[in-house]
């Protein structure tokens, strides 16, 4: 029997411009295939309030046919008896022997698919405005100190160094690449992987901290609650130099037609070349009862991890495909070097889960981490006091299994 229309309906955080575009390949795609799209957007970046909406609509009965959840977080809600399999679609394409074998085991629960991933976004990066910078004679940062006199430099020169979106989640990316840049992989994995309280405490993440304190300077006064994609927006027109988010962010850049390279550069953040942490936007499907949903549902799935599509929705989002062995030759050189970097990265033990971005620690660890890092930048908390709150969300994860 041929497919018959049913509604798709997908909860997502995908409402900026670039995003928007990339959401679209997926609508086409689906509504070429005789489905009907129900958009389900929820407006801030990171997913914070898309979490609490998803919560409401499932434990009220209605869940969507899918949600973009992410990491450890597919898990817990497969545990609580949510999550659908999509095990046909899975066989039919061979997602096994197509998906990094962690991105695999992320996406099952008991040994069989209960979401689908459609991309790799790198989060440690900088994106820069060439024209900005070379306006005040400096070169890109190589390190934080670096970037502090870069930063001065580009304040005598009358533009905002650092275009920045006060928002928890925001605050938090720039914390990790901080972190990562200062500390390394095997710190930024004791701290955020392994939750380990003596790393916390350490005199290495008192200085991230106080690094992290320092960027604030730097930023304008409309910082507070400004949604990042205004802030690339920012460095985009050349009124700030510099911001620290992930690739999403070269979504923006693309869709207003700029050239990495050229317009704008796309660097590892200070210290962090040699590492990557990665940040990994995926589906999971809840239980649905009619039938011609389930299989609206199964073609979602075949359609979030066909090649065709990782590519186009990729080449617009500014991440990569996840699929292993992608062809990458239209991509631009952001993407070549994250793919690279991410292979060479993951051969060197230097790759490492996002925790600002869901990936690392359970949403307990996460949401107080977060909590934290965001009063200790907005509202003055002494770095001790941070790091003990730190150390008391790193063992929420204890209390809670
Ligand atoms: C998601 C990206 C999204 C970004 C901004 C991240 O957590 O993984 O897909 O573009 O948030 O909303």
């Amino acid at each position: 029997m041929a497919a018959q229309a049913a509604d798709i309906e997908v909860l997502h955080w995908w409402t900026s411009g670039g995003e928007a575009k990339a959401l679209g390949e997926l609508i086409k795609k689906l509504e070429s295939g005789g489905h009907r799209w129900r958009d389900f957007p929820v407006l801030g970046g990171g997913g914070d309030n898309a979490a609490i909406l998803l919560k409401t609509r499932v434990v009220s009965g209605y869940p969507p046919t899918a949600a973009q959840i992410k990491g450890p977080e597919i898990q817990q809600w497969a545990k609580e008896n949510y999550l659908a399999t999509v095990t046909e679609a899975a066989k039919a394409q061979d997602w096994d022997s197509s998906l990094p074998k962690v991105v695999a085991a992320a996406m099952k629960y008991q040994g069989r698919y209960v979401a689908a991933p459609v991309n790799v976004h790198r989060v440690n990066w900088m994106w820069i405005n060439t024209a900005a910078l070379k306006k005040a004679g400096v070169e890109p940062p190589t390190s934080w100190d670096d970037l502090f006199k870069v930063a001065d430099a580009l304040q005598k020169a009358g533009i905002i160094p650092i275009a920045h979106g006060g928002q928890p989640w925001q605050d938090f990316t720039v914390f990790e690449s901080i972190v990562l840049g200062q500390g390394g992989a095997g710190f930024y994995n004791k701290v955020f992987v392994e939750l380990d309280a003596a790393s916390i405490q350490s005199p290495t993440m008192a200085k991230a901290l106080e690094t992290f304190r320092k960027t604030r300077q730097y930023m304008d006064k409309g910082t507070p609650n400004r949604e990042w994609n205004a802030a690339t927006a920012m460095v985009i027109k050349g009124q700030a130099a510099i911001q620290f988010m992930g690739d999403w962010a070269k979504g923006e850049f693309s869709r207003a037609g700029k050239v990495p390279g050229q317009d704008y550069l796309c660097l590892p953040a200070p210290g962090t070349e040699k590492s990557y942490s990665y940040n990994i936007d995926s589906f999971a499907f809840f239980r649905q009862r009619q039938d011609d949903a389930k299989k609206a549902q199964a073609d979602l799935a075949a359609a979030l991890m066909s090649p065709e599509f990782q590519e186009t929705f990729n080449l617009a989002k500014g991440s990569i495909p996840v699929r292993t062995n992608a062809n990458m030759s239209k991509f631009d050189a952001c993407a070549q070097r994250s793919a690279s970097d991410f292979k060479s990265t993951a051969e060197a033990g230097t790759l490492v889960p996002s925790i600002a971005h869901h990936m690392a620690a359970p949403e307990v660890v996460f949401s107080g981490m977060q909590n934290a890092v965001s009063a200790f930048f907005n509202e003055g908390a002494s770095i001790s006091e941070t790091q003990a709150r730190l150390v008391a969300a790193a063992k929420a994860a204890e209390v809670r299994e």
